[in-house]
């Protein structure tokens, strides 16, 4: 890596450095290879990777969707240069600002929703969506969609509920009492999503579905 660069990120497949790019602070996202993989086969998923997020994120942005400009893909180095977005994720803000003000709250649900309609509705489905995923404008306060190294182009309702599920459950699992929220984030989504009443409904198979399988353990 180049000199100057700040690690913010170390994952189990990504490690995310903060540094130039053309003259402006720019997000570095390296993807790197796993010891125990066959490495012809790594490279090979590792590149699937990597342009599975870089062409997500060109749709969203051709779609004039807040998401992180992508400046270079260096396929090679399995490295994308993107668009640093100054701010919190919404997980920080739900954690560190517990119980702030319903309005405030309401308007992030909204600004939540209404990006992801607008992404499924670009057929984009995430596939690993959680509070760190969101980020906050520090400027504006809205809500950037971030980190399509799982996400994948499908028209099928079934894809877009399993999304919204994955997000439930983040919800459930890290910020306790935040019913209200989340049923204001998919009530934003309502109204912006083209067919988010199949995709709420079929949203309620998929969480019987998930109740059913923790019953049975
Ligand atoms: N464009 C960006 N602007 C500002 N911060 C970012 C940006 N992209 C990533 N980050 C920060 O780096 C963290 C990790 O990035 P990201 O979520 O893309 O990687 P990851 O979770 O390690 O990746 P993956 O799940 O694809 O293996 C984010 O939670 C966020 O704090
Ligand atoms: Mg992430």
């Amino acid at each position: 890596m180049i000199p100057d660069v700040q690690l913010i990120k170390q994952g189990a497949e990504a490690r995310v450095y903060l540094g130039p790019f053309c003259q402006r602070q720019a997000i570095i996202k390296e993807r790197f290879a796993k010891a125990y993989r066959h490495p012809t086969l790594d490279k090979k998923l590792t590149s699937r990777r990597v342009i599975q997020e870089a062409r997500c994120l060109y749709r969203c942005q051709k779609a004039l969707i807040d998401t992180p400009t992508v400046y270079l893909v260096d396929l090679d180095q399995s490295v994308i240069y993107m668009e640093y977005i100054p701010g919190i994720s919404v997980r920080d803000y739900l954690v560190t600002e517990p119980g702030q003000e319903a309005e405030a709250q309401h308007r992030v649900a909204v600004a939540i929703g209404k990006a992801l309609g607008a992404m499924h509705n670009i057929d984009v489905i995430h596939g690993d969506l959680t509070t760190s995923n969101l980020l906050m404008r520090e400027t504006s306060g809205a809500v950037v969609l971030i980190d399509f190294g799982l996400s994948y182009v499908s028209q099928l309702i079934e894809d877009k509920a399993v999304d919204l599920y994955v997000l439930e459950r983040a919800f459930v699992s890290t910020h306790p009492n935040t019913e209200v929220m989340f049923a204001q984030i998919l009530e934003a989504y309502g109204e912006s999503s083209k067919a988010s009443k199949q995709i709420l409904k079929k949203l309620e198979d998929v969480r019987l579905r998930g109740r059913k399988r923790s019953m049975l353990g």
